[in-house]
């Protein structure tokens, strides 16, 4: 008998974003606005998740279509009384309803949870918080002996009203049914003309309810995106909570105003990583792993021990322990380095796979690829995989050496334990324990004179 529905307000036209992009679905730490309150009210394990969807509602709902919501469409807004009213109907088969909003992302599960205790013996439970500056918000009016009153937006409150600094999060928890009939009798005598969900309370309070509330651990985590001042803001201090968060969990972060995460970190133990570093979608870094600064790590897995220099980007990569990657390489997409790999500067390398002690300090492009172990791959050196249409392998056994400046003309295989001479272009395969070199034989023309400019 306590089937829990959420409900989460979206209906806002977000005019002060300025923006083609409906409100929710700007981006914070990557991802959209209501995916954050979305993944807050999955972990209350609800029964049933209800959308209220207003202005590029289509946009919003192509995002989410993966998920089980419901959702409502308020053409016209009328108010945010008005806009729970529509959705009651779609959550027929709850007992309670938790009213969150799209544009306020940073909410806690653990606040929610708190809130929904408050709640367990009262039919309407409101969140609240104190505002040093409570500008702009609905008031919390409470009797001499603290028991709430009323809410009273700023814009209808009096001097005095004006003076409490505790203010409605908006955020609340109700009894589906008393919710219902409150609802049913909210008027629109109000400075703006609107149905207010906050009337609810002094409803509440006529029919003899004890209105419960419990305080956010902060305000920003009640806090809402009006405009992309404080949708930075919030960023800004989403991503302080983030780099505490692993900095207690063991990692070093050089400067934790200059790391950025928009996704998942798993860190091993003394795992160090230096200034101005983005990570995006799922990464690992085993134990010891350094990141130097100005490093780009999106959906890859560093091996224990490895070190990535400075200004290097690596996605969708496996890195295997004791690897030395940087600085300014680039791995691509389903690169596979195994242990004891050296990448080096200007170096790329796309879906391929590097044996154990392999290689590749300088200046070369690696892309279909299948080196052994312990191969030299010289500087400048490319494979050529790309005929304009079809991509093909180039396959280096274990222990070959490349001369530098070599480009391996794909398909084409280099057999272990050969050695190509430098400045090569291989358009056939190169056997193993050979020297194979292309290039032209080197003649040195002696009375050979260099044309003189006319003197005069
Ligand atoms: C509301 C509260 C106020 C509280 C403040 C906290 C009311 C009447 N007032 O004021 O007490 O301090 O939030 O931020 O509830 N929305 C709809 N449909 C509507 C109207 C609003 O979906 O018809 C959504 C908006 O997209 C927004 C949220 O509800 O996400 C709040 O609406 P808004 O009009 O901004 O209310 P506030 O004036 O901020
Ligand atoms: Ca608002």
């Amino acid at each position: 008998m306590n089937r829990l529905g959420i409900l989460v307000l979206a209906a806002g036209q977000g005019t002060r974003m300025r923006s083609a992009l409906p409100k929710v679905l700007h981006p914070l730490a990557g991802r959209p606005l209501l995916a954050h309150v979305l993944e807050a009210a999955s972990q209350l394990q609800p029964r049933r998740v209800c959308v209220v969807y207003g202005h590029g509602g289509e946009q919003v709902r192509g995002v989410f279509a993966s998920r089980a919501i419901e959702w409502v469409e308020q053409a016209e807004q009328r108010g945010t009384g008005h806009a729970v009213g529509l959705a009651l109907p779609a959550l027929a088969d709850v007992d309670r309803v938790l009213i969150l909003y799209g544009d306020v992302p940073l909410i806690e599960s653990a606040t929610l949870n708190r809130l929904l205790q408050e709640a367990a013996d009262a039919p309407l439970a409101v969140l609240t918080v104190v505002l040093s500056d409570p500008t702009g918000y609905g008031r919390m009016v409470r009797t001499p002996a603290g028991r709430v009153c009323r809410i009273v937006e700023h814009r209808d409150a009096s001097e005095a009203e004006r003076e409490i600094e505790e203010i409605n999060t908006g955020i609340l928890v109700a009894d589906r049914e008393r919710l219902a009939g409150w609802l049913g009798r909210v008027g629109r005598g109000n400075s703006q003309g609107e149905v207010y969900l906050t009337d609810v309370v002094a409803l509440a309070v006529a029919d003899g309810v004890e209105v419960a509330t419990a305080q956010a651990a902060s305000p920003e985590e009640v806090a809402g995106v009006n405009d992309r001042v404080q949708l930075a803001a919030l960023e800004r201090h989403f991503q302080r909570r983030q780099a505490e968060h692993l900095m207690r969990s063991g990692v070093t972060l050089a400067d934790p105003t200059r790391f950025d995460l928009r996704g998942q970190l798993r860190a091993g133990r003394d795992v160090f990583i230096d200034l101005n570093i983005l990570i995006e979608g799922e990464v690992t870094l085993g134990d010891r792993v350094r990141v130097g600064p100005n490093c780009v790590l999106r959906d890859c897995t560093i091996g224990a021990d490895s070190e990535i220099l400075a200004s290097s980007v690596i996605e969708g990569a496996r890195v295997g322990r004791q690897a030395r990657i940087g600085p300014f390489a680039r791995l691509r997409p389903e690169t596979e380095l195994a242990e004891q790999v050296h990448i080096g500067n200007f170096v790329e390398i796309k879906k391929s796979q590097v044996g154990s002690g392999s290689k590749i300090n300088h200046l070369s492009y690696v892309g279909d690829a299948l080196i052994g172990k312990d191969v030299n791959v010289g500087a400048g050196t490319i494979t050529c995989n790309y005929d304009g249409a079809n991509k093909h392998r180039t396959v280096i056994g274990d222990r070959a050496f490349i001369g530098s400046d070599t480009q391996l003309v794909a398909p084409v295989e280099v057999g272990a334990n050969a050695t190509i001479g430098a400045g090569s272009t291989i358009t056939r395969d190169a056997p193993p324990d050979q020297l194979t070199v292309s290039r032209s034989r080197q003649r040195s023309l002696s009375g050979w004179r260099r044309p003189e400019k006319p003197k005069g």
